[in-house]
């Protein structure tokens, strides 16, 4: 063996006519690979399973030799066409087989443009945010010379406490499916082969978000009825979608971390959904398993993972250290590494990366001379994305919209955060191009009315939190905290607050809080911030809470003393424009929930598609044995899909086109929904079901369908929605998806909590 792959080392240089082969059909693309593995020594095989971060372990001079050495398959974090185009040289001219490498990063929710964090655009509820935000994405990413993406993240959020709840696209299936589909075709287009299309690596296979206690990298125990029902969707979605590569998740499921969980990988997303295409581990995480404890060194862990069906190891050295013995001494049979490096070409090939190499990164002389240059933003997308995201929680007495004459005093710590409005992950954004809320409002009011502010608080007062903040920022801290006591803090910011006509008060986490690694144990305000409202609160002056976070807050307090309060969560490079734009009536709120906020975080979990129970809570009954907690009222301070207008909407009883339900068939049921109000606005129809008898217990109720409409005062429209034997399926204990014969109770509204209800049978 040794021989062998010595005497091909030494071959003349192959030079295979990758362009010629890489524009062809798909049955051309396996003769194709097969054809290249069949020239490849081990050694170059398992540098193709080997995916690198450029950074101060691995600079780029060391990384150049490494890729022309034919150790590398691709890498993630450099983010230019200068950077890229030496490394794709080394790969492509220097390498023996000239394999180009592909350039990953995360790019989640925008490039140089930062778009509002995944969780407002799935605020939204409109599809056509979601996909363009990601297609934009794309074309910035794709105009920096990258490949792929690390993203969408469709991980589903039930429990707050997580810090990456920001990340994902929240709490239902149903919707956080949708969010995945729109995403996936957004960052790849027509193909991930354009130049202008990057491929998508969904991630994190599988049920991160289920991790136990919200605490990060936590351990998944789950029954297979959840995660068929509630956690896989999204992913078999992206996937559905076309979604080129899966990261893997960094938890265990069941017992098995899912880097070495062989029923994941293999039976379910090969065999059972079909998926062909790259899987990559998460960061360190073939190197995780020593510390998972399923195995005791690094070859364990390397044969684990390449058996379980883990393509490519993200930053860690154990493929690279270990599969060439594990092979030739036969503990691993090279087919198992022919099949990984088959996908990783396989992904290469569908970025048409063999066609031109230099596909993305172009030449030299269209660098752009400034790759922060504003010329290359998105802004008018970015606004319109941010203004279509946020919710409405309140407005006590129509005190949104604002007037732009007058004085308006703009307090907060959050107020002029251009760090934090981009949100976490915002990928090769800049926070000195974010326009706060603090700018987007004196821009709005330029020439009518006026501005003061005051920060009046830090978002925290724990000196322990900012350094946990900063731990990786030392040189450039994110969070610097303003000296002066909170009381001196809150005494300016009465003063500036009772000059001005109306308040609005930015309150919130620091993007950090709502981040990888970042669970919380309280999903109250943190530091002095709610002290500082109560304080503004004594002025009588109108109080306008903007609230800027990743994750549901238990805002109590506010909700019952704010006279207006707007979930802006991190609205991205134009947030402060966006919010300006809504707080002033420029654009009327459409977005709502897409999850639920608990009222204390004793509650959690809040997700409103719970399973049915035997003595569940029934509001206005007594609620002595049954299902709640006997210190504070039931059901969650804010219902998924609410969200509120500047308009009001009535929804009217349901209509079934026929009372029964013929398997094969459709019903219609439908509502006509009136804008009732003085301003045209959008809400949003939701279509939830509830099986009234199953073989298994079924939930409550479970979103199945929505529409977006747009209306004039005063005008109504009739919403259909299709009903089949399709919507009404669910995975039954045998794991079949079925439909099963009875009654559906079938329920419309404008959130989950407030709806209409008609009853059908399915024969
Ligand atoms: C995260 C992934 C991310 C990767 C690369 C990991 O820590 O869990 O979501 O894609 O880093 O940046």
């Amino acid at each position: 063996m040794l021989a062998v792959a010595a005497s091909l080392a030494c071959a003349p240089l192959l030079a295979p006519s990758y362009a010629a082969a890489a524009d062809n059909p798909a049955a051309d693309k396996q003769a194709f690979i097969a054809d290249l593995i069949g020239k490849m020594t081990l050694d170059e095989k398992i540098g193709q399973l080997r995916l690198i971060s450029i950074g101060p372990e691995m600079p780029q001079p060391q990384l150049i030799k490494e890729i022309a050495a034919g150790r590398v398959g691709g890498t993630f974090n450099s983010v230019t066409r200068a950077d890229n185009r030496p490394l794709q040289e080394a790969a492509a001219n220097q390498s023996r087989l000239k394999i180009p490498i592909f350039f990953a990063y995360d790019v989640v929710h925008g490039h140089r443009t930062v778009f509002p964090i995944s969780l407002a655009l799935a605020s939204s509820w409109d599809m056509g945010v979601v996909e363009k935000a990601a297609r934009i994405s794309a074309v910035e990413a794709a105009a920096d010379g990258l490949d792929a993406t690390f993203a969408p993240m469709v991980d589903i959020s039930r429990d707050p406490r997580w810090g990456r709840t920001s990340e994902g696209f929240g709490e239902d299936p149903y919707l956080v499916s949708q969010c995945a589909r729109a995403s996936v075709k957004g960052f790849q287009g027509s193909s991930p082969a354009n130049a202008d299309s990057v491929m998508a690596f969904v991630k994190h296979f599988a049920l991160y978000g289920a991790v136990e206690g919200g605490r990060d990298y936590n351990t998944v125990d789950m029954s297979m009825q959840r995660m068929y029902q509630d956690y896989l969707p999204p992913y078999r979605a992206a996937l559905d979608a076309g979604a080129g590569g899966v990261m893997i998740a960094l938890n265990s499921i069941n017992g098995q971390p899912a880097t070495s969980n062989k029923w994941l990988l293999r039976d379910l997303l090969r065999k059972e959904w079909g998926f062909r295409g790259v899987t990559v581990s998460d960061h360190g995480a073939i190197d995780e398993l020593l510390r998972h404890g399923v195995a005791g060194n690094g070859r364990e862990a390397a044969k684990l993972a390449i058996e379980a069906g883990v393509d490519m190891s993200m930053a860690d050295s154990r493929y690279l250290e270990q599969l060439p013995t594990l092979v030739k001494s036969g503990t691993v049979p090279v087919k198992l590494i022919d099949d990984a490096v088959r996908e990783v070409l396989g992904a290469k090939y569908d970025m048409g990366l063999f066609a031109d190499p230099f596909r993305r990164i172009g030449t030299k002389a269209d660098d752009p001379l400034d790759v922060d240059a504003e010329s290359r933003l998105h802004r008018a997308d970015a606004r319109e994305a941010a203004r279509k995201s946020m919710v409405l929680l309140e407005n006590r007495n129509q005190t949104l919209p604002l007037e732009k004459s007058g004085t308006v005093a703009v307090i907060g710590p959050l107020a002029d955060a251009k760090i934090d409005i981009m949100g976490s992950w915002s990928a090769a954004g800049k926070a000195r191009q974010s326009v706060t809320l603090l700018q987007g409002m004196r821009d709005a009011v330029a020439g009518k009315g006026e501005v003061v502010y005051a920060r009046g608080a830090n978002v925290t007062d724990d000196e322990r939190v900012v350094g946990y903040l900063n731990f990786l920022n030392w040189d450039n801290p994110e969070v610097v905290q303003d000296k002066r006591s909170p009381g001196e803090m809150i005494d300016e910011a009465v003063r500036v607050a009772r000059k001005a006509d109306a308040i609005v008060v930015a309150v919130g986490e620091t993007r950090g809080m709502s981040h990888e690694a970042s669970s919380r144990t309280s999903l109250s305000l943190p530091g002095s911030q709610l002290a500082l409202l109560k304080a503004l609160k004594t002025t009588g002056k109108p109080l306008v809470v903007v609230l800027m976070n990743g994750r549901p807050l238990t805002v109590n307090w506010e909700k019952d003393n704010a006279d207006a309060m707007l979930e802006t969560w991190y609205t991205g490079t134009e947030g402060g424009h966006a919010i300006a734009d809504v707080l002033f009536g420029d654009e009327n709120p459409s977005g709502k929930l897409p999850l639920s906020f608990p009222r204390s975080i004793g509650q959690i979990p809040t997700y409103y598609n719970q399973l049915r129970i035997g003595r569940p809570f029934t509001p206005g009954k007594a609620p002595n044995y049954t299902s709640q907690y006997f210190e504070e009222d039931s059901g969650p301070l804010y219902p998924f899909g609410y969200g509120l207008s500047y308009t009001t909407f009535s929804v009217s009883d349901i209509r079934l086109s026929a009372p029964k339900l013929a398997r094969n068939g459709k019903i219609m049921a439908s509502v006509t929904v009136k804008n009732t109000g003085e301003r045209s606005g959008e809400t949003v129809v939701q279509l939830y079901v509830q099986d009234v008898t199953a073989s298994v217990v079924r939930p409550v109720k479970e979103l199945k369908d929505f529409r977006k409409v747009m209306l004039a005062p005063g005008e109504s429209r009739v919403i259909d929605f299709p009903v089949s034997e399709d919507t009404l399926k669910f995975y039954n204990a045998r794991l079949e998806y079925v439909a099963e014969p009875g009654d559906f109770n079938v329920q419309i509204g404008l959130d989950s909590a407030s709806v209409r209800e008609a009853r059908f049978t399915l024969e």
